[in-house]
């Protein structure tokens, strides 16, 4: 399988001050299509997956299928994913290194098997990310969870139907709980569940597998199916990148139209957008035309859960805000530690203070072209946007980072008049 070039750390070289123009078709969602490849274990069979975005992440999830025994065939875009053999319960522990939403396996494995052996993963650069909730679902579903070096072994010797309510909204721990009820007979209850996109979008597909499930507020309800069937599905779009995308068009006084969009996703970006000094135009329901309306003005941003304002736009905001006329407040309410992009932005000259979870910036006239490195896979899309405003030239390291989560981010930026090139590692 070609796989992109994703271990160097390839840098990106932008030239600021063009205007995004043009028209962009948005990838797959990478958040929908990670639980979806791995809902393929809760059955036998080829199941196939359409639209699905070439990121690094979605190879690793590739790697966990076929270390389980699984195979993979892929034709641009198209998935066809058959899981016949899956003999394995073990998740390799280098791929769950990689990939922390690798414990989207517990729930199929534990489904499919009655038992999972997964490394604890590790937290990353935003914050500990502990998946205290997702085991305690688990507890709470039988499971008897053991920790040994390091790994946690779960068995779950009869399968009941329960009633849990999460401490915490958190999406996978949602998606986890789900993927293992789907297969479970009888009536079970999940309560303060997660209602992202993507977490429905999963639910599509165990309906479609022949689950029944039935979300009304924060609460589902699920009636498991012991012989739960392969399936095709056509992931959603990618609601972040484009947020991104958008925030691009206005940051630039661009004027963008983005198909492949589910504008019913977005509203929460796009009250902001328009807050914030943004135009847009809804064309149909997944197409849509943003662009520069006036003057930058600055926004006051909490991060909330699904409808609120999506942390994974945080980043991308705070680079619009550091260069509008006033001063705005980002508050990152959902992970302790997501502000790494500040001291990179700072390079450029952006004024931010940052006091705890609130950042206070303070707009400047302009942003300055710098080095500046990638930390994660938000901020690097917030020091691309800001490269593309700031005067001259911008090196950003550790691309890799992007690479994660962004299908050709660099050529889409680039036929909508960007200029932005990518080096590999050997000459960066
Ligand atoms: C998902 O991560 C997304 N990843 C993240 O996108 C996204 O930022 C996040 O949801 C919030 O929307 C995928 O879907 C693969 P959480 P997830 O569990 O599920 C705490 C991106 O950029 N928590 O909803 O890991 C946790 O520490 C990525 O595409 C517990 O304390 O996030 C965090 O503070 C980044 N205990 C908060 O809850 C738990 O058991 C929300 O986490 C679980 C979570």
């Amino acid at each position: 399988m070609k796989t992109i070039n994703s271990y160097s750390s390839d840098s990106f070289v932008i030239e600021g001050g063009r205007e995004l123009k043009g028209s962009v078709r948005v990838s797959g969602s990478k958040n929908a299509s990670l639980p979806v490849i791995l809902a393929t274990i809760l059955v036998k069979g080829e199941s196939v997956i359409e639209d699905v975005p070439e990121l690094l992440d979605v190879w690793t999830a590739v790697e966990i299928l076929e270390s389980l025994g699984g195979y993979v065939e892929r034709e641009n875009g198209r998935f066809k994913v058959n899981t016949e053999k899956i003999s394995r319960w073990d998740v390799p522990e280098e791929i769950v290194k990689k990939m922390r939403a690798s414990i989207l396996c517990m729930g199929p494995l534990l489904a499919r098997f009655g038992k999972v052996l997964i490394p604890k993963p590790g937290g990353c650069s935003i914050g500990k990310r502990p998946i205290d909730q997702h085991l305690k679902f688990f507890e709470r579903a039988g499971g008897s969870i053991k920790e040994v070096n390091g790994f946690f072994q779960i068995e779950i010797k009869k399968k009941k139907p329960v009633e849990f309510r999460f401490d915490l909204i958190t999406v996978t721990g949602t998606e986890n709980a789900l993927l293992y009820l789907s297969s479970v007979r009888g009536k079970s209850i999940l309560k303060n569940i997660a209602i992202e996109p993507e977490v429905m979008d999963l639910i599509n597909v165990l309906n479609k597998m022949g689950a029944r499930i039935y979300v009304e507020g924060r609460t589902a309800e699920i009636e498991g199916n012991e012989d739960l069937k392969p399936f095709t599905h056509r992931v959603i779009p990618d609601r972040i990148e484009a947020g991104t995308l958008m925030v691009g068009a206005v940051m630039t006084s661009g004027d963008v139209i983005l198909e492949n969009v589910n504008v019913e996703h977005i509203g929460n970006i796009l009250e902001k957008l328009e807050e914030a000094g943004g135009g847009v135009e809804i064309l149909s329901k997944n197409k849509i035309r943003v662009f520069r309306k006036e003057e930058l003005k600055p926004v006051n941003i909490e991060t909330a859960e699904y409808p609120g304002f999506p942390t994974d736009m945080q980043a991308q905001f705070m680079s619009m805000a550091s260069i509008s006329k006033g001063i705005s407040r980002i508050k990152e309410n959902i992970f302790e530690n997501r502000f790494h992009h500040v001291w990179e932005l700072r390079k450029m000259g952006a004024d931010i203070e940052v006091k705890g979870r609130e950042a206070i910036v303070r707009g400047v006239r302009e942003l300055r072209g710098a080095e500046v490195k990638s930390t994660d896979l938000r901020a690097s899309a917030s020091l691309i946007l800001a490269g593309l405003v700031a005067r001259g030239k911008t090196i950003i390291r550790d691309i890799y980072h992007l690479d994660r989560g962004y299908e050709r981010l660099e050529e889409k930026l680039g036929k909508l008049g960007a200029l932005i090139e990518r080096l590999p590692v050997c000459v960066s």
